[in-house]
């Protein structure tokens, strides 16, 4: 089971890059969570008054997901008088555009941005990229940082960076995050949240509903929180094949697929069965 997930984890992501459907409308009712009942202007003044430490955030990874977050979290940092978001990227000349219209600053090295950050929110294509980025993250040695990975990760990946975080001094969370980047821009992610009580609180406070509308803890191993996202993918692609054969199966019995859509919206009227259309 696990090795089909793991496999259904690999075509999942080449699917969500190419396809960027929208699975934010989810609500978990009964799980730790978080979900996003207000505006955002008017929830960012609440944080205002709450937060009292002022941290200072940092995002690697300013692709198609990381860019729309990371304009969401500087819109945070400057609501909530925090420093101006570092923002760092392997490319820098993507970096540059969207440093000028946001409030941030450009970051040159990891380094700098683990030491100059309390939180550091990350947004990476793959495993190999996180691992390489975080042991140089690792070997800054600023003890107290808290990573927040919304990298779709393995299970294994998350379990060794949170170790390794942990031998650092510093706290690594798995936060993998549904939705395409649409809903990245509109702040309507749902964010899994996993790794360390307190780094958690740390970033529960702000990311509902800075970066998304909804959170769901998976605790406190890292990997959990990984996996929860191959269970998603695994729900997702699972639909995708039934609806599939489903259509194939009604227009072999004759029906036109329009009207065995018709269907589907009237007796199965979930967003994730109708979004493919
Ligand atoms: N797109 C979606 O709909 C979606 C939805 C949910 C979750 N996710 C997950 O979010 C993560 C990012 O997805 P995305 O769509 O934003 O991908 P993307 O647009 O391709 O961005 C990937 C990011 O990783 C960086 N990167 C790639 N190789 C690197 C390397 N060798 N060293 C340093 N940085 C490197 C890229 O930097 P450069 O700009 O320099 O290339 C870029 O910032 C993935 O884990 C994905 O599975 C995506």
């Amino acid at each position: 089971m696990l090795s089909q997930l793991l496999k259904y984890h690999r075509v999942t992501k080449i699917f969500y890059l190419r396809n960027c459907y929208p699975i934010s409308q989810f609500n978990l009712g009964s799980c730790r969570s978080g979900i996003l009942s207000r505006s955002v202007s008017q929830s960012l003044h609440l944080d205002m008054a709450s937060t009292s430490k002022p941290y200072a955030l940092g995002f690697v990874g300013l692709g198609n997901m990381g860019s729309q977050m990371a304009r969401n979290l500087s819109v945070y940092a400057k609501l909530n008088g925090l420093p101006p978001l570092r923002l760092w990227n392997r490319t820098r000349s993507k970096t540059e555009p969207l440093a000028q219209e946001i409030y941030s600053e450009i970051v040159s090295t990891l380094e700098e941005m683990a030491e100059k950050c309390d939180i550091v929110h990350t947004c990476l294509a793959n495993d190999e990229v996180a691992l390489s980025l975080y042991r140089q993250f690792f070997d800054t040695k600023s003890a107290g940082t808290i990573f927040a990975d919304h990298s779709t990760l393995y299970p294994t990946t998350a379990t060794l960076l949170q170790r390794e975080a942990e031998m650092a001094g510093m706290h690594y969370l798995s936060c993998p995050i549904f939705g395409p980047p649409a809903a990245a821009k509109s702040a309507q992610l749902l964010i899994v949240l996993s790794g360390d009580v307190a780094a958690k609180e740390s970033v529960e406070q702000y990311v509902v509903p800075t970066i998304g509308k909804s959170f769901l803890d998976t605790g406190e191993e890292a990997s959990k929180g990984a996996m929860m996202k191959l269970l998603g993918n695994n729900c997702i692609l699972g639909t995708i094949e039934l609806l599939s054969e489903s259509f194939a199966l009604a227009e072999k019995s004759g029906f036109e697929s329009g009207l065995f859509y018709e269907f589907i919206r009237m007796r199965i009227p979930l967003p994730l069965c109708q979004i493919w259309f």
